[in-house]
Order: structure tokens, then C-alpha cells, then sequence
């Protein structure tokens, strides 16, 4: 089975809705034809709706970078999955490692959340990856078994068919060492593994994609394999040369 290749831009705390909008203009016409591969923007929240303006009638996707698992109530500073949806988000990041060790998200919140999301229409994509710490003590496998069963454990096959995952060591996040295709592509076949147990044939449909330091000139090795299935980028996504050329890079 051929699965679609998904390129999204998490632009993490960077670019105002003007900066977002100046930036999505320059963007598009570098990105040639739609259809080889699927492309998925993340700005912060306050840009969301600028950028949905100019995505609207192209091909790419929008997404939220968080949510949270009510859709509404007395919750300062949150924002649901049903706000995401309606100013045309149709992707949300949950469990980005950022988000865990500085916002205390845990496998029992990405669940929640991952409900909340399929909830309101949204496809969630869901982040797992071990620390440098846990790679060095050889427990990378346990790691992403109990963020995969945390988080996504008590999901049906049915929903999970659309389901994004994105394995993001996060010793490569920021730090300019990317994993190797080999590293990656191990811990991308545990995953693929995982959800073969877990989901059946469901699991031949899931897109997993890589993320920590991808950029133009490793991302055609790291797509290459076969269990990759594209990218979510961050550094690189935030100059659009650099991210054009990794979704050339996912479609070639
Ligand atoms: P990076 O970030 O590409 O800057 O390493 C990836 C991510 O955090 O999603």
C-alpha cells in the first residue's frame, strides 16, 4: 500500500499573523503542483486565521499546533478543537515534545485529546520520541511503546485509519543532529509494528512521519524509507526556500 506523503510546518512560537500571511505569500508559488505529497501548515493560534484566508481554494492543510479536550467552558488561555475547526483548521499537533517537557502534557492528556480532536473533525498529529537520556540507557523501545499505548490505546481502527503520527527523537529536535535513516527508520517500523497489533490492516493506512532537524539536504535520504511517510518540520519550515525544497524532497 502507497501512503500519500504529509509534509507539515510546525512554526512553534515564531511569526505574527502578518509575518504568517507575508510568508504563506511567498510560500505558495515555490511549492509547485499539489497531489505527490500533502502539506500542512501549523502556525501559532493568533495567525491561524490570516493564513487560513490564503490557504483557502489551495490544496494545503491547516493545523493547530495544541488543543484542548473540552470544547468549551471556563478553561483561561485554552483553545478547543471546535475553535481549530472553525477558523478552517483540519489538523491538530498533539503531544509535541516541547509540550511535554515544558507544559507537562502526558499520555493521558494526548488521549484526551486525541478523543477531543476526532471529536470536532480534526486529524490529529500525534508525537512520540525518547530523550537523549533514554536512548543512552537503551529504553527508546519502551519509551514509544508506552507513549503509543498512553495515547493512543483506547483509539478504534476506524478512527485511527487517518490517524498522523510523527516519531520526533528529541535529541534531533533543534539540535541539528538529525537520527540517521537507519536510526529512524528502526524506530518508524517499531511504530508501523505497534499499530499493526493494535489496528490490523488500519495500520497500512497511518502516516508516520519523522521530525528533529530535517532539512533540504537530509530529507531526501530520510524519505526514502520506507516507513517514513514525510516530514514535520520545524526549523526549516520557517524560511520558504528551505521548507519548499523538503516537500520537493517528499514528492520526488
Ligand atoms: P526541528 O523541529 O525541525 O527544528 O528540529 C521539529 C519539531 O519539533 O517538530
Amino acid at each position: 500500500m502507497s501512503r500519500r506523503p504529509l509534509v507539515a510546518a510546525n512554526w512553534k512560537m515564531y511569526k505574527t499573523p502578518s509575518e504568517a500571511a507575508e510568508f504563506v505569500r511567498e510560500l505558495l508559488p515555490l511549492l509547485g503542483e499539489s497531489g505527490r505529497a500533502d502539506v500542512v501548515l501549523a502556525p501559532p493560534f493568533p495567525a491561524l486565521e490570516a493564513v487560513a484566508r490564503i490557504l483557502s481554494g489551495t490544496q494545503i492543510g491547516l493545523s493547530g499546533q495544541d488543543l484542548y479536550w473540552e470544547d468549551e467552558g471556563a478553561f483561561t488561555g485554552q483553545v478547543s478543537g471546535r475553535m481549530l475547526a472553525a477558523v478552517g483548521c483540519g489538523y491538530v499537533i498533539i503531544g509535541h515534545s516541547e509540550r511535554r517537557q515544558f507544559f507537562g502534557e502526558t499520555d493521558e492528556t494526548v488521549a484526551r485529546k486525541v478523543d477531543a480532536a476526532y471529536r470536532n473533525g480534526l486529524t490529529p498529529i500525534v508525537c512520540a520520541g525518547e530523550t537523549l537520556e533514554q536512548r543512552e540507557a537503551g529504553e527508546t523501545e519502551c519509551t514509544l511503546l508506552r507513549q503509543l499505548n498512553g495515547g493512543l490505546g483506547s483509539l478504534s481502527a476506524d478512527r485511527a485509519r487517518t490517524l498522523v503520527l510523527a516519531y520526533e527523537p528529541v535529541w534531533a529536535i533543534g539540535t541539528g543532529r538529525t537520527a540517521t535513516p537507519e536510526i529512524a527508520g528502526e524506530a518508524h517500523a517499531l511504530i508501523r509494528n505497534w499499530l499493526s497489533r493494535r489496528f490490523e490492516g488500519a495500520a497500512e493506512e497511518i502516516r508516520i512521519l519523522y521530525g528533529g532537524s530535517v532539512k533540504p539536504d537530509n530529507a531526501r535520504a530520510l524519505f526514502s524509507i520506507p516507513d517514513i511517510d514525510g516530514g514535520l518540520i520545524g526549523g526549516a519550515s520557517l524560511k520558504a526556500d528551505s521548507f519548499a525544497a523538503i516537500v520537493a524532497a517528499a514528492k520526488a
